[in-house]
Parts: structure tokens; sequence; C-alpha cells
């Protein structure tokens, strides 16, 4: 199966696929989708089966612009207002108590439900094709569970070459193009206000300072008690490839190591480093946007060299940072046992 060009045609059936139970891989500004009727458990069932997920980790529903939000969350706080009138359509997903019908699939058992209006024209009118407009769609992201989130409609493609054979779980996949933002939405919950505040849950592109702002009050980081999100774990984001971070001034002595006891080094660096001589190399921008842009791409492209390792640049750790150094800490998070091991 080849990709889908988004003409009307295409999203309408993609939008009937929808309605009868099936997946559609979507794109999003911030990732592609792996979307199936929210209302539906036995639909949500096949995302969970296709991505070899977890059934206890809760599904993001995607919802159209416009739409009643009380339909989906049963208390909507006034920050969650004033949130979504700042950044929705948009790369924020809210953490609301949620609506009585809720499917336990949807939530993945918790007494919440995590909702975002995507603002990728396909998104949007495949949302609205979608049930009228009043459905929501739950969709992670189009990838295997703990692998890289996929950017483009190939990367959905090369995930799920058997899913997306003839009888597969996945009818379509929706060709937006190269999705802006890059990486997930930013996840904030709302859930627990009176006793925790707001949460962040995932940085991303919408940051924690801009939140602040909107609702002149203090976002706080995850505690324990925290409700549980799959892209909050040690291990994820991952590609294939083990990846390593190294500092840049690190980084000539670490290559030169490595290629010592003859180990094949994919590198991803922000800064040129003359010195160094990489068996593939993909070079990102120097600021946290288009690095952010860029970052999932790359590290698919450094996956296929077959390397040893993806030595990594590690990056400035300013705020504007966070969403793209939440995403290398987690795709790298056993980074020095790696290195020690091939260096040993
Ligand atoms: O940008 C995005 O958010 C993309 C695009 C496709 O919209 N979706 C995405 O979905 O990243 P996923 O499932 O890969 O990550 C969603 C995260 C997971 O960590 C999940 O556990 C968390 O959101 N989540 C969803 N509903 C939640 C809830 N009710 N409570 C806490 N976390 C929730
Ligand atoms: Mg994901």
């Amino acid at each position: 199966m080849k990709a889908v060009a988004c003409t009307p045609c295409a999203i309408a059936e993609a939008a009937e696929a929808l309605e009868s139970g099936l997946l559609v891989a979507f794109p999003t500004e911030t990732v592609y989708g792996l979307g199936a009727d929210a209302e539906n458990p036995d639909a949500v069932a096949r995302i969970y089966e296709a991505k070899g997920r977890p059934s206890n980790h809760p599904v993001i529903v995607h919802v159209a612009p416009g739409a009643d939000i009380s339909y989906w969350a049963q208390q909507i706080p006034e920050q969650a207002q004033q949130l979504i009138a700042a950044f929705w359509p948009g790369p924020l997903t809210l953490i609301l108590k949620r609506a009585a019908h809720i499917p336990d699939a949807v939530s993945g058992g918790q007494d919440t439900v995590g909702i975002r209006c995507p603002s990728h024209p396909v998104a949007q009118e495949l949302l609205r094709a979608f049930k009228g407009g009043r459905g929501g769609l739950a969709a992670p992201s189009a990838n295997k569970f703990g692998h890289v989130s996929p950017t483009m409609a190939e990367h959905v493609m090369e995930e799920f070459t058997q899913e997306l054979s003839p009888g597969g779980l996945i009818a379509a996949v929706l060709d937006g193009g190269q999705s802006e933002v890059g990486i997930e939405s930013t996840i904030v919950d709302l859930s627990r206000l009176s006793t925790h505040g707001p949460v962040l849950l995932r940085p991303g592109h919408i940051s924690a300072a801009q939140l602040e702002q909107v609702m002149q009050m203090p976002v706080a980081s995850p505690d324990a008690s925290a409700p549980r999100a799959s892209g909050t774990l040690d291990a994820h984001y991952a590609p294939h490839t083990p990846v390593v971070q190294v500092r840049a001034d690190e980084l000539d002595q670490v290559v030169a190591q490595l290629q010592a006891r003859g180990k094949q080094v994919a590198l991803m660096s922000y800064q040129a480093h003359p010195a160094i001589q990489a068996q593939a190399w993909r070079h990102l921008p120097a600021d946290p946007v288009s690095y952010a842009h860029d970052l999932y791409a790359g590290l698919r492209e450094l996956d296929h060299a077959q390397a040893d390792l993806i030595l990594v640049e590690a990056l400035p750790q300013e705020q504007d940072w966070q969403g793209v150094n939440d995403r290398l800490r987690r795709a790298a998070f056993d980074s020095r046992d790696v290195l020690a091991r091939l260096l040993a």
C-alpha cells in the first residue's frame, strides 16, 4: 500500500473507514497519529494491537476546531479555557477529568482524558468529516511502542509494513507532508488543580513559561502521583541503534576512541566539528525550533546507517531546548552503559 494524497475524496474515505472501526494514520503539526474512533473500544483496542503498546496507557483524543469539550471532560476549569483560547488549534494537550461515557480503553482506566485540537489542515479536515465533526479520534503517535515518532508518511509506512498489507489493521496513511513542529505536543495536567496546580507532563513546542504567562500561575513538574504517560517513560522515542549523548568538547576524543576500536559511528551535531570523520553524519540546525523539526527524521536516517551507535552532540540546557532535550534524554536513556560497553 502507498500513502494516500489528501484529496477531499481520500479524506471522506478515511473518515468512513474510521467510522467503521478501522485505523487511519494522519498528519498533525507535531507528529503523525494513528487514529481510531475514540468512542469505539474495539477500534481503540486495534491501536494498542498495531503499536504493541500496553493497554493501560491512555491515548489522546483529537477533536475538531470548535468542538464541545464538555462532551469529553466533566470539569473544564477556567485555566483550560484560557489555554484553549491561547493555543488551540495547536500542539498542546490538556489532561482533564473525563466524562463518564469515555471508554476505559481511551483513558487507560484513569479518571482523566487527554484532549487536543490539532492545527494541521489535513487533521482538521479529517476531524470535520469524521462523524460530521462531532466525534473524537484517539490517536497516539503512529509508531511501534517505544520507537521514534513519525514526522512523514514514509516513516509510518516503514513502521507498519505488516499492518498496512491488504486486510491489515490500518486502512490508510494520509500523506500531509512533513510535520511542522516535529516533536509531540506539550501535555499539561489540569485534572488536579486544587491540590497540585497545573503540572507539565511532557514538554514540547509550547513552553512552561508560555503556559504560565497565560494562566498567571506556576506550572509544576510531575510528582509521583501524576497521571501515567508513556511519553514520560525513561526509555522512549528510541531508534534501534543505541543513542549516546556526548558533550561538544568531548566529541572529537570519543569518536577517535570508538573508531580506534573499529566501531562505526553515526553522528548528529548542531555545530561544526572539522576534525571528525564519522561513517554517517546529520547536521541539525542550531536553533531549538528547527532542531525539533528535523530531530526524528535525523534519528531515523542515522538508524539506517547500521552504525554501532548514534552519537548526539549534547544540546544547550536553556528552557528553549527543554522539549528536544527531553526526547533525546529518553532516546539515550542508557547512554553511559552503552558507551562503556563499546569502549571496553
Ligand atoms: O503530539 C501529540 O501529542 C501526538 C499527535 C499524534 O497528536 N500524539 C502523541 O500520542 O504523542 P502518544 O500516545 O504517543 O503520547 C501521548 C501521551 C502519552 O504519554 C499518554 O500516556 C499521555 O499522552 N496521555 C494521554 N491521555 C492521558 C491521560 N488521560 N492522562 C495522562 N496522560 C495521558
Ligand atoms: Mg508516542
